[in-house]
């Protein structure tokens, strides 16, 4: 009796460990139901990701969004790939309303982060939530306490996490292959024709006010009156983004916590400005030119970004005094071991140089395949998610820290009694 008793408790105590599994909740052959909210670019492709990643788990039954041409996108893809259409929603307080949807992804502006993956945790959903994990940093706060009440599983979409280059890397720095490491350079590179602006991307012709809710679109942010500019390149508007100190520079700071094992730099000076597209029509607010310092204790992150070139491409160098690791384009790995002019010990001299490459590992994407399955099997308990909102919000206020510098012109300082930036 004692051993049944004890054993019921452990299997209690286990069940909790795990996670709240939807599978339990819903039967063992049913499989997971997702709503999806926001079906433009990234969440167009994610549809057929999800399919590749886990069609034989989960099954996409809502779709959301505010701009109708999507929605029909949408739908198409949704009978090609997967075989059958989903319920369609305006408003996604309407989609998390729906009792038979267990999880949601979220792939909406920046700015709409928030609201939307609080009401899908109250909503009782798990949520994918992509990059950045909100728009501001007191946001990411919030969202970070909601999840923790919830007990949901929430993974933000900083995929590089699940990339086997990036996670050979932290294996290889672990392996003390690079030695100490006080430094690291991260940068994104890009350029584009006079005529395709950075982050101009393309309106459809057929938008209007009457088939796109601008409103809803809007959100909590300012009124405004239509304006499909905003809309469709919501990141080059600081209302709806913290440009690319959010966009993309999330990422690698993200990556870069992951292999060094690091979390809130302590301060961050940042510089720039929109050097290149200056176009006389072009109302951008955000710099199409950034430059960024991080200090955190002995070491330092050294980050630019420009959209004027984009020879060298993106990726992080980390540079150890026995040796260079770099992770570029999320293609390539390499490993250089330091030759100190021709004086290496032969214990760092013998350090075999190393190239790897996506192809190595069989992976064809850069990570997101993982990190989405990762989420499904959290969500089925068999796995904890590799991103989950603490991690995700150490990541974006590395972001914050540099759009605050750069708006404020002076350095940002992270206070962690207060669990806020302050200036010097
Ligand atoms: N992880 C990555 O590598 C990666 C790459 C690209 C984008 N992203 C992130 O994905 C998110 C979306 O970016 P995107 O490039 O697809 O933007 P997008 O503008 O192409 O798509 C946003 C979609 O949200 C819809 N939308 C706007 N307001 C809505 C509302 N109130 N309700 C429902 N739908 C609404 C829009 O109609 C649009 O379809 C952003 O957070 C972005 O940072 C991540």
């Amino acid at each position: 009796m004692a051993d049944e008793l004890n054993r019921r408790n452990f299997l209690k105590a286990a069940a909790i460990a795990a996670g709240p599994a939807v599978i339990a909740a819903r039967g063992a052959n049913e499989k997971v139901n997702i709503g999806w909210i926001g079906v433009g670019t990234r969440g167009y492709a994610g549809l057929g990701w999800l399919h590749t990643a886990a069609a034989n788990e989960v099954q996409v039954t809502a779709i959301c969004d505010t701009y109708e041409g999507y929605i029909a996108r949408a739908q198409d893809r949704m009978q090609t790939v997967w075989g059958n259409k989903a319920k369609t929603f305006v408003d996604y307080r309407e989609l998390l309303a729906d009792k038979s949807i267990d999880a949601v992804y979220i792939m909406t502006p920046e700015h709409l982060h928030h609201d939307m993956t609080i009401a899908a945790l109250q909503a009782g959903k798990h949520v994918y939530i992509e990059k950045p994990l909100a728009h501001t940093i007191e946001e990411g706060f919030d969202i970070v306490k909601a999840w923790k009440q919830s007990g949901k599983i929430v993974q933000v979409g900083t995929q590089n996490r699940s990339s086997a280059l990036y996670k050979k890397a932290k294996e290889l720095i672990k392996q003390g292959m690079v030695g100490d490491v006080h430094y690291v350079r991260a940068f994104w590179y890009r350029n584009s024709l006079p005529n395709d602006p950075a982050w101009r991307y393309a309106i459809p012709p057929e938008a209007t006010p009457q088939n796109t809710d601008f409103n809803r679109f809007l959100g909590t942010a300012p009124k405004h009156e239509w304006d499909p500019q905003r809309y469709f390149q919501w990141r080059l508007y600081w209302d709806y983004s913290g440009g690319i100190s959010t966009d993309l520079l999330v990422h690698q700071t993200d990556i870069v916590n992951f292999m060094l094992d690091k979390t809130v730099p302590k301060s961050c000076m940042a510089s720039g400005g929109i050097y290149r597209w200056t176009g006389k029509t072009d109302d951008r607010d955000v710099p199409d030119t950034l430059s960024a310092i991080y200090e955190y204790d002995k070491f330092h992150i050294n980050y630019s970004c420009y959209f004027g070139n984009d020879h060298y491409g993106y990726g992080e160098q980390i540079f150890g005094n026995e040796g260079t690791i770099e992770v570029m384009n999320r293609q390539d790995l390499t490993f250089t071991p330091e030759l100190y002019r021709g004086k290496a010990p032969d214990d760092i001299k013998n350090r075999k140089t190393i190239a790897l490459s996506r192809k190595d590992f069989n992976q064809t994407d850069d990570g997101v395949f993982n990190h989405f399955r990762n989420f499904i099997m959290s969500v089925l308990g068999k796995e904890q998610p590799i991103a989950p909102p603490p991690i995700g919000q150490q990541a974006a206020i590395s972001g914050h820290m540099a759009t605050l510098a750069f708006k404020n012109q002076k350095k940002a300082i992270w206070d962690e009694a207060a669990q806020k930036v302050t200036f010097a």
